[in-house]
């Protein structure tokens, strides 16, 4: 067991051959992390990450293995007591359209679950991988402003082609025709964050 709340577990390669293991990320696994990531954000696919802020965030990280072999990750966020984003989802090349982004996606949704977050959201290109895996399109104002603290450092700050996507947890307690009330979860910092500008605005 790596962490006291979450036990690893065993998969069944969606694509047959050896079981899939899940688990919390350890220290260990952040240089095979980094070269994933940066391998994408070298494409402009996702944003880079530094070791510095892997080790600081590395409980937030699941990994996928095969074996030794290192197939992907991802990471739950969290932004306020009832809103979290799953985030730095990647999977290597070889290995994907296998379901591995898709067990990913499960794992991070649980662990989501377990600490009674009523929604989970993302910012990505992929919207129909996010859609296959539960979420829908949502309108940015909807997520908390500090979700976009990230993207002051984005070279597409000023020309955003990234849709916000959004799973509901828990209905009951969520509603996306109502404002939120972001006001008892805002900082002082919040007032430097702005929104980026959507690339079909400009
Ligand atoms: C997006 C990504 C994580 C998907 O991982 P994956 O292991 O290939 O996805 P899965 O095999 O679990 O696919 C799950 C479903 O989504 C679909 N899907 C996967 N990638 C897709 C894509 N690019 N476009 C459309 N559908 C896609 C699959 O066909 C599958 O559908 P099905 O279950 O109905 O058959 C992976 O392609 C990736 O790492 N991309 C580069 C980094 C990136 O863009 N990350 C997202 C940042 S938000």
């Amino acid at each position: 067991m790596i962490s006291a709340l979450f036990a690893d577990s065993f998969v069944d390669a969606p694509a047959g051959g050896q079981r899939l293991t899940v688990r919390k990320a350890v220290m260990r696994d952040i240089p095979l992390i980094l070269d994933l990531i940066n391998s994408y954000a070298a494409r402009g696919i996702m944003l880079p990450r530094t070791e510095f802020e892997l080790s600081e965030a590395i409980r937030d990280f699941i990994v996928v293995m095969q074996g030794a072999e290192f197939l992907g990750c991802g990471a739950l966020h969290f932004y306020s007591p009832t809103v979290g984003e799953i985030r730095s989802l990647a999977v290597h090349e070889h290995a994907k359209t296998k379901g591995v982004g898709r067990i990913l996606v499960e794992s991070l949704v649980r662990e989501a679950d377990t600490y009674e977050l009523d929604v989970v959201f993302a910012f990505t290109y992929v919207v129909e991988f996010f859609n296959r895996v539960g979420f829908h399109v949502v309108e940015r104002g909807v997520l908390p402003l500090k979700a976009w603290k990230d993207c002051l450092r984005c070279s597409k700050f000023s020309a955003c082609d990234e849709i916000a996507v959004l799973r509901v947890l828990r209905p009951e307690h969520w509603s996306e025709s109502q404002p939120q009330q972001w006001a008892h979860t805002a900082s002082a910092d919040d007032q430097f964050i702005q929104i980026p500008t959507p690339l079909s605005l400009k």
